[in-house]
């Protein structure tokens, strides 16, 4: 098989920038007001026609144990269960009212409990939450749906991942990040291998369809050596997907990141090490690089959309399924219903002010115009299958590639000389050298990028 990644450190250093992730473009730094009679007005529009979009559900479960120091996700750390109660209580009538708005006909093809940490809940408010989705929402029961959870394997027992299977779920991730006993007591998150083992065993015997989990480079206290035994059981535990996702320290940003020592850093020159390791004994395991710090087994589904040019990319991150309507419930969540993206409110409380008002509790969104839309198609395709068939795009938007993207082009022969990318009339091709550099080579399609404002917002991929 050919190799599907080379890490090339000239290129990293020459065009390691900081840019977004792309789970949408453009970015929620982007999004203004959006209120709920704007959100009524688009789901009605996308219930319309004879054949409506299939359905994908994203609900956000916040709460969190106990903190690990490095966390950038949305969550709160409490270990009074009450809030959790409530919060369920409004999340519970949230999926009631939008239930409303969307056709009971329309399936729901994907769907993704995220967090925080989903199996905060106990097994029963997690069985109930599932009833009240499949009160209000058309579930699929022919397994054909991705329904998927987070899992920490702190909060679970391995009966417990037979429950979550038993009630629909069939794709598990779970966090792991590092099991070096100095890095984990360094980030305040300790769990044994053998913890983790016996729900990856638990999760396989319940025949999930795939297994994925997440590993975090760039920890305090990461050496080489010492990543290099924490991949060593990754490849035994043999999921079906790892993400390895690169630390950034913004201890400005993310408050709990102060705990973090800055001198137990690994340096960024070692930091390039763990991840040329990373990528050698993965492919050596037989992954294949999905792209933007994924791998997959080459018989996985992601690994085999992406060969057939079908991959996609939400605020989930990859899927299969590209021509669903995002719905999402909870607070900070993220949906984008055809060409309108909307995000309920992130402070908890005021969230379930919306909810207890009867309203949507959406604060924030954004249309695409059609110069986004083709926009977000390129830098879609190319992210997603590292290639881009020009006549395709050129036939969907009704452009000249060469003329609309005359700029865009000028910067990609430059990159083409570089040996990221291969180019003629008829497609753009990112050749292995170039796939670690991916989303820098997006940037090149984001009309948002230059505003110094954007910028200051994301991490390098480095
Ligand atoms: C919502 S958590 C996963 C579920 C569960 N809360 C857990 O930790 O096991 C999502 C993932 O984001 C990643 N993550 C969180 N903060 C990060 C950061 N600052 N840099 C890189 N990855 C991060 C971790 O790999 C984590 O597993
Ligand atoms: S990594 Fe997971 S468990 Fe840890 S604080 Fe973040 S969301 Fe919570």
């Amino acid at each position: 098989m050919q190799q599907s990644v080379i890490f090339n450190k000239a290129l990293i250093d020459r065009y390691n920038r900081p840019g977004p992730r792309y789970t949408s473009y453009p970015t929620a730094v982007q999004f203004h007001d959006f209120d709920e009679s704007d959100y009524k007005k688009v789901a009605a529009a996308s219930n319309s026609g004879t054949d409506p979009r299939p359905l994908s559900l994203y609900i956000h479960i916040p709460f969190c144990n106990t903190v690990c120091f490095y966390c950038a996700c949305s969550k709160i750390i409490t270990a009074n269960r009450k809030h959790a109660t409530r919060y369920l209580q409004h999340l519970s009538k949230e999926i009631e009212m939008q239930g409303q708005l969307f056709d009971r006909r329309r399936p729901v093809d994907q769907l993704h409990l995220g967090g925080g940490t989903p199996t905060y809940l106990s097994g029963d408010q997690l069985a109930e939450l599932m009833t009240v989705i499949s009160d209000n929402f058309y579930l699929r029961t022919d397994n054909l749906g991705e329904y998927s959870i987070e899992v920490d394997p702190r909060t679970v027992e391995p009966r417990t991942i037979n429950q979550l299977r038993e009630i629909g779920f069939n794709r598990i991730s779970f966090g792991i990040q590092d099991f070096d006993p100095a890095v984990q007591k360094a980030v305040n998150r300790i769990q044994s291998y053998e913890q983790v083992r016996d729900v990856i065993n638990a999760a396989r015997e319940s025949q999930f369809e795939s297994i994925n989990v997440d590993l975090i480079y760039g920890l305090p206290l990461q050496t080489l050596s010492t990543f290099d035994k924490t991949l060593k059981k990754i490849i035994i535990l043999n999921p079906d997907r790892i993400a390895i996702y690169n630390y950034a320290h913004l201890p400005n940003l993310f408050k709990t990141q102060k705990q973090i020592n800055a001198d137990d850093l690994p340096s960024p020159e070692e930091k390039l090490q763990i991840l040329q390791l990373s990528i050698q004994k993965l492919t050596d395991a037989g992954y294949v690089y999905i792209g933007m710090d994924h791998f997959a087994k080459p018989e996985d589904e992601l690994a085999v959309a992406q060969r057939n040019g079908l991959l996609y990319r939400n605020f989930q991150g990859y899927s299969t399924h590209a021509n669903c309507d995002v719905i999402g419930l909870g607070m900070t969540s993220i949906g984008r219903i055809g060409n309108v993206y909307s995000q309920n409110k992130k402070i908890i409380n005021e969230y379930e002010e919306d909810i207890k008002s009867d309203f949507i509790p959406v604060f924030r969104g954004y249309t695409l115009d059609s110069d986004d839309q083709l926009r977000a198609e390129v830098i879609s395709q190319l992210i997603c299958n590292f290639r881009l068939d020009i006549p395709r795009i050129e036939k969907l938007f009704q452009i000249n590639f060469n003329s609309y993207f005359a700029e865009e082009l000028n910067s990609l022969e430059q990159m083409r000389d570089d040996g990221l990318v291969e180019l003629d009339d008829k497609k753009i091709n990112v050749i292995p050298a170039g796939r670690l550099l991916i989303r820098n080579i997006c940037t090149v399609f984001d009309k948002y990028m230059d505003r110094k404002s954007t910028t200051a917002n994301f991490s390098k991929l480095i």
